[in-house]
């Protein structure tokens, strides 16, 4: 759900785009947030935690926690409440360590 009037805000985030999450296709507003954007789209786990694969999403939406890493454009652990969405962007669930820690290519 994104809000459609704000008596402060006024027209910054009319502008509609579109990015894809798990492969689906989503619409945004320019100038928000991917976690913003996910999370207007009802989507609320954006991983699993490193150790026991528990649900991870927002948390501190400020940039500190690191709860709501997602992988954008194949880039790993992008922390999506500091990250501004763009048209087309390709991001997915942060389900696993980068692969620089599991020693993979
Ligand atoms: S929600 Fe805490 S860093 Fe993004």
């Amino acid at each position: 759900m994104h809000i459609n009037e704000h008596p402060i805000m006024n027209n910054h985030f009319n502008k509609d785009i579109t990015f894809t999450y798990q492969g689906q296709t989503f619409i945004a507003r320019e100038g928000q947030t991917l976690a913003a954007a996910l999370f207007a789209n009802g989507i609320k786990k954006l991983g699993v935690s490193r150790k026991f694969h528990k649900p991870r999403g927002l948390f501190c939406a400020n940039g500190r926690c690191t709860s709501c890493f997602v992988t954008v454009n194949g880039l790993d652990h992008v922390l999506s409440c500091m990250t501004l969405v763009e048209e087309g962007m390709v991001i997915e669930a942060n389900n696993s360590d980068p692969t620089v820690r599991s020693g993979q290519n």
